[in-house]
């Protein structure tokens, strides 16, 4: 059975107080459900403190963005180590923010997942298609292109620790949602193309979480989809009633 994932993603939101607040209301609400991963993004700044609040909890705490260097003269940058000290063991990377307004390339997030591995954190590794490349029918070759460059490199084994979000850019944040058949049907090929190159068995294992304006109006129906793993929810993960209807939508 694979993991089911519902992760939030806070982006550049909540300072100390307001992720004080927040975690303590999700936690409030948090429900075990056996199988169900329940992981938390908060800035840089508010990491250390959110993993200490959560140390009693199942809930997880992910970075959002890592540098791919180990260390040194890379001023305003964070490594690796910096987190897995402060006990983050998860980083998303790729996120479709981070490849737009920073200027991301495959070529180094390759180095990105390369160093968070080296590290043993886990990855939610993102991809997904503009809305021009979707009205080009591009959206599948966009997204293999991701995946052959930013994960192929990597052994069977290291893939243990890698978890998949398709994010259509024109879902996030628009409130557009894909449909759940888009959602599957690109799950669907991201999976096989996992498996044209590793094996059956190994696509089987990864989590492929869906991302872009879910809702706890939208979750469950996307989330009842063969192959959607959960969700990388960005803004309604800010309000924890909506975050832990999404999570409890399985
Ligand atoms: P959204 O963001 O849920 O606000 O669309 C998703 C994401 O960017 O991960």
């Amino acid at each position: 059975m694979r993991d089911k994932i519902v992760a939030g993603n806070w982006k550049m939101n909540n300072d100390l107080a307001q992720t004080e607040d927040l975690l303590s209301n999700i936690k409030n609400l948090y429900k075990e459900n056996e199988g169900v991963r329940v992981i938390v993004a908060p800035s840089f700044t508010n990491l250390y403190h959110s993993f200490e609040s959560l140390r009693n909890s199942k809930i997880e705490v992910a970075a959002q963005n890592m540098n791919e260097n180990s260390e040194g003269a890379f001023t305003g940058e964070v490594s690796a180590r910096m987190l897995t000290s402060v006990g983050v063991k998860i980083v998303i990377l790729g996120h479709s923010e981070r490849r737009a307004i920073f200027k991301e390339t495959d070529e180094l997030l390759a180095k990105k997942v390369d160093a968070a591995l080296e590290n043993d954190m886990e990855v939610i590794f993102c991809c997904g298609e503009e809305l021009n490349e979707r009205k080009a029918e591009k959206h599948f070759e966009i997204v293999k292109q991701q995946l052959e460059k930013g994960l192929f490199h990597l052994s069977e084994e290291q893939w243990e620790k890698i978890i998949i979000a398709y994010e259509p850019v024109w879902a996030i944040g628009t409130g557009e949602t894909a449909s759940p058949e888009q959602a599957q049907e690109m799950h669907a090929f991201i999976r096989k193309s996992i498996s044209e190159k590793f094996g059956s068995e190994l696509a089987n294992k990864i989590a492929i979480l869906y991302g872009g304006s879910v809702k706890p109006g939208n979750a469950q129906e996307i989330f009842a989809k063969e192959d959607v793993d959960g969700g990388l929810i960005g803004g309604a993960s800010l309000k924890a009633e909506d975050f832990m209807a999404i999570a409890n939508a399985f």
